[in-house]
């Protein structure tokens, strides 16, 4: 909801004309009317769950290069081959005859990879096997390399090229053999550039890496110079903020403020020229990373171009940011597809942003043009349940109420959860889809009549490390400064407390699990259900996230050694190996002063869980290979 220009829909015909869903000649946000007066009616777009497989499940075999380009100076890449045991997409796998089923065993998928429109001779990329089994699991990642020399049919093009997977899978006896072809559109092979800075996509586990510059990222970089990033920060303004910034000591002091609160990253809400020496004094003389915004004049394409010749060179640059809640303006399903192939044809090194509004609005029309899917769920302080501002009650037909289906009260923080695992849940109903890099916008504002009141620092932390748990790759909070109750005042109290955070999952060793290692796993304990556990494995290592997503207290009174406690069993599955658990908790990285965990028989307990609290625990194992 960033500044709702809802003047624009009656102003601007031309835009009304090309809008999406129904009814687009009616007052709508996310294809809803919102004033009242009219009739509640289905605002289209939604994507369902497919059909599933009345046979069974499928085996669902994709490819991906595992990071969303390659430069010419690196030698090997990878790709990354998925095998989904899936209800709805793929081809039956072979069965034993016996069973008559798939049993769960280990099968292999043995495969070529060719690049299309090369000269037939000479278009392999690889060709290799991947061992797979469903026990236990549905989903299965092989990474293959592959080589990136010019003798191969490779060659650099400032354009994606398309890479095709074509293979077999035979049951163990040999009596059946089904054949699997995948596609990808998305192998990114650059030439390597001096100036600027690059930032790829980990398309394995979501995150950001990024080569150049000051940007504060993780302590240890890649053979080819990358680093994982974690960028964390604000959507910061001109007015009141950036416009007095006019030589490097205002910078000193203004940028300087901003990122002694420990962030690492920013949206500036400004652009060329009035904020060029902004922006160079954040490359030349800061961490921070730049995430350049264009939402303004996206749909200026001409303008666009403007702009991204004058950034695309900065050190500090990591994303660009085209579209801001397209969903939610109806714009056309082509805006943000060509302002992100505008951008890609003056600077292709760097990932592209959408911010997304709506809960369940043509999420693939409005991702196609997205290297990256920000999500603004504000659910603090809304009223769900009575009358918007606009005088309609909100429901999935009808009305604006500031979070688009959003539950808001108790369920506040739950519904940042619920949004990233639905927008995943799209991508897995979306036949081809590979999933995209995800970041949550957290709510730091009230206000517009549709926000009663700020978070408090206690939600900003349960809201963003609950987003960490469901798979925020970044953090990029509405709006700094943040105005205080005193109009006219502004209030650090929150941009401290996201700093506080900041500084420990934009720093080793927290950036090293969230980032290029793992995606979060769900660690549901059913007797405690506002608990919100995942869990992140690194080698010997256990990065557990706990945030107690409710506003009840999890407290047990009696303190006695003996008497019962919470706790989280880890499970076997992700010991460091099947017969030894870890032996100790090695770190509690954030959360100590609410939390005391002890760490005893492969559970980690405790007797008191406030509500709200958040919590970051580093478990260890002393195994001989890691003893002296
Ligand atoms: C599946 O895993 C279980 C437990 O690890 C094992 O007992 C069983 O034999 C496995 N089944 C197959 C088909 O591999
Ligand atoms: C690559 O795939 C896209 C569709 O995904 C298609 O439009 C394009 O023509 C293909 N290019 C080549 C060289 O095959
Ligand atoms: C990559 O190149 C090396 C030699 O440069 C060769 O030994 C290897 O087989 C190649 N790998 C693939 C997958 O083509
Ligand atoms: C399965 O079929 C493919 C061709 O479709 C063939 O190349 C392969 O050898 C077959 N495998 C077995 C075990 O029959
Ligand atoms: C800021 O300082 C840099 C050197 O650190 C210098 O190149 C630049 O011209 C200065 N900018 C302004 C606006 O004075
Ligand atoms: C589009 O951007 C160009 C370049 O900045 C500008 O000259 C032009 O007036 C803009 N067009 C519109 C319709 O705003
Ligand atoms: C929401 O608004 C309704 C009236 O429209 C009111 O009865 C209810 O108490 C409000 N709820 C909250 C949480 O403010
Ligand atoms: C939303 O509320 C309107 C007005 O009460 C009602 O007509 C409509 O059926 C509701 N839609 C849903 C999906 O409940
Ligand atoms: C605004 O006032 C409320 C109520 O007194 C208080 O809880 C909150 O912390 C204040 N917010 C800021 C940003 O000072
Ligand atoms: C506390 O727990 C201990 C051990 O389970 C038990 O013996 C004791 O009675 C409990 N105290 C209270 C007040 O319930
Ligand atoms: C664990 O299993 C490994 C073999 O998988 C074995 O070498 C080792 O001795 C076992 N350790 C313990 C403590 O049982």
């Amino acid at each position: 909801m960033h500044l709702r220009l809802f003047g624009l829909v009656f102003v601007v015909s031309a835009v009304v004309a090309q809008q999406t869903g129904n009814h687009p000649d009616w007052p709508r946000w996310c294809g809803k009317v919102y004033e009242s007066g009219y009739p509640a009616f289905n605002p289209g777009g939604q994507t369902d769950e497919p059909p599933r497989n009345p046979g069974g499940s499928l085996l669902y075999v994709q490819v991906a290069p595992r990071y969303s380009l390659y430069l010419d100076s690196e030698a090997q890449g990878e790709f990354i081959v998925r095998t989904s045991l899936s209800p709805y997409f793929g081809n039956a796998l072979p069965s034993a005859p016996v069973h008559g089923e798939y049993d769960g065993g280990d099968r292999q998928l043995h495969f070529t990879i060719t690049l299309d429109g090369a000269s037939n001779g000479n278009n392999v990329l690889v060709s290799s096997v991947a061992q797979f089994n469903f026990n236990g699991t549905t989903m299965q990642d092989t990474l293959v390399p592959f080589n990136l020399t010019s003798s191969g049919p490779l060659k650099t093009s400032f354009k994606s090229q398309n890479v095709t997977l074509t293979g077999w899978v035979a049951s163990p006896d040999g009596s059946s053999n089904t054949t699997y072809t995948a596609r990808s559109s998305d192998l990114l092979y650059l030439p390597d550039k001096t100036t600027g800075s690059v930032t790829r996509l980990d398309n394995a586990y979501g995150g950001f890496m990024h080569r150049g510059g000051r940007v504060k990222t993780g302590q240890t970089a890649d053979q080819s110079g990358f680093r994982p990033y974690f960028p964390y920060g604000y959507y910061s303004s001109f007015d009141g903020f950036l416009a007095g910034v006019t030589d490097n000591t205002s910078a000193s002091s203004i940028i300087g403020k901003y990122a002694g609160f420990g962030l690492n990253a920013m949206t500036p809400l400004s652009q060329y020229p009035q904020s060029t020496t902004a922006f160079a004094y954040m490359a030349d003389q800061t961490n921070l990373g730049i995430q350049f915004d264009l939402r303004e004049q996206y749909t200026n394409l001409t303008w666009v171009a403007e702009q991204v010749t004058a950034a695309h060179t900065s050190e500090a640059l990591f994303s660009y940011w085209s579209a801001d809640e397209p969903d939610g303006h109806q714009d056309p399903f082509s805006a943000p597809v060509n302002a992100r192939d505008t951008i890609r044809s003056i600077d292709p090194y760097h990932p592209v942003a959408v911010v997304l509004n709506c809960h369940n609005y043509y999420f693939s029309e409005y991702t196609t043009g997205a290297d990256v899917i920000m999500e603004d769920v504000y659910p603090i302080g809304i009223n769900a349940t009575g009358l918007s501002k606009w005088g309609t009650v909100c429901n999935a037909t009808l009305g604006d109420c500031g979070c688009d289906d959003c539950q808001g009260g108790n369920h506040a923080i739950r519904d940042v959860a619920d949004r990233l695992d639905d927008l995943a849940r799209y991508e897995s109903w979306t036949e081809g889809t590979w999933p995209k890099t995800k970041i949550h916008n957290p709510q730091s504002f009230h206000g517009e009549d549709y926000w009663a009141r700020d978070p408090t620092p206690e939600e900003s932390w349960a809201m963003s490390l609950v987003a960490v748990n469901h798979g925020a790759q970044g953090l990029v909070s509405w709006v700094y400064p943040v105005a205080g109750n005193v109009s006219g005042t502004n209030s650090d109290v929150l941009p401290a407390a996201h700093g506080q955070l900041a500084q420990v999952l934009t720093g080793s060793p927290i950036v090293d699990f969230l980032v290029g290692n793992a995606r979060p796993t769900p660690l549901p304990v059913p007797s405690l259900p506002n608990l919100d556990v995942a869990y992140w494995r690194r080698d010997h290592q256990l990065l557990v996230s706990i945030v107690n997503s409710g506003y009840d207290d999890y407290v047990l009174s009696n303190t006695s050694v003996t008497a019962p406690m919470y706790s989280i069993p880890i499970p076997q599955s992700v010991w460091p190996s099947s017969n030894t658990s870890y032996t100790h908790i090695d770190a509690v990285v954030w959360g100590g002063n609410k939390l005391v965990w002890s760490y005893a028989g492969s559970k980690l307990s405790t007797r008191s869980i406030p509500a709200l609290s958040t919590g970051l625990v580093v478990l260890s194992a002393y195994s001989t290979r890691f003893e002296d």
